[in-house]
């Protein structure tokens, strides 16, 4: 009777250590993100945890930025009505209907800073001049983050097209120095489009153009 036990402790140690094992092995790789990325913009509605979530937004804030400055700031909007209020008009306005969340990706455009270089200075509020490139790197980074988890997402236009951004910027409460660069609706994808080849070597001029 002991050793049968004994014997079924060590199978089920050994399956438990073979599905780690697989799980290990089937995790994609950061090139196998990146190259099968795909704006996803049919979802099926189901739900996106607040765990994927907080994920996909410390992927984002691990991005690159000029001087560790920051300008980034995420709202996050889950409440289905909202989504649809604040999102669903317009002729993309079906993806925000059934995603499981949506990002909207924005810049603190001023910031209160020292000058470069003047540690002892007094903090001014200052233009953050690398606010759009810091935050573009934010949200490609959770682009593929939510692949990562098997979820999709698409970038949707914010800045700088102001009729996109004003209503929602009123509509979500975005104080005047932030700007809303992107709209990312998440969710389950109700679609796998195969990922466009954009490989074109001559767009590269090795050492010289
Ligand atoms: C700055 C920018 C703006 C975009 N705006 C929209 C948009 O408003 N709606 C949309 O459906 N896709 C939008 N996209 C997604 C592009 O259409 C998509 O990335 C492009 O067609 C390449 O396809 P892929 O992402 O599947 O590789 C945008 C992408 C970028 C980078």
């Amino acid at each position: 009777m002991r050793t049968l036990r004994i014997i079924s402790v060590v199978m089920a140690a050994t399956l438990l250590a073979s599905c780690v094992g697989k799980a290990q092995e089937s995790a994609p790789s950061a090139l196998d993100v990146i190259m099968s990325r795909t704006s996803i913009r049919q979802f099926t509605g189901e739900p996106v945890t607040r765990e994927q979530l907080e994920t996909i937004l410390k992927a984002g804030m691990a991005a690159p930025t000029a001087m560790n400055v920051q300008p980034w700031r995420f709202v996050v909007v889950t409440d289905r009505e909202k989504m649809i209020s604040v999102f669903g008009g317009g002729p993309r306005g079906d993806m925000f209907k059934t995603a499981g969340a949506v990002i909207v990706v924005c810049g603190e455009t001023t910031m209160k800073m020292k000058p470069f270089g003047q540690p002892d200075a007094e903090a001014t509020e200052q233009p953050n001049k690398f606010w759009f490139e810091d935050c573009a790197l934010a949200g490609e980074n959770i682009l593929l983050a939510a692949k990562a988890l098997g979820l999709g997402a698409v970038w949707t236009a914010g800045y700088p097209a102001e009729e996109r951004i004003a209503p929602i910027a009123k509509a979500l409460g975005i104080p005047s120095n932030v700007v809303p660069l992107c709209i990312i609706p998440i969710g389950v994808p109700a679609e796998n489009p195969a990922p466009k080849d954009k490989w074109k070597p001559e767009n590269i001029h090795w050492e010289q153009w």
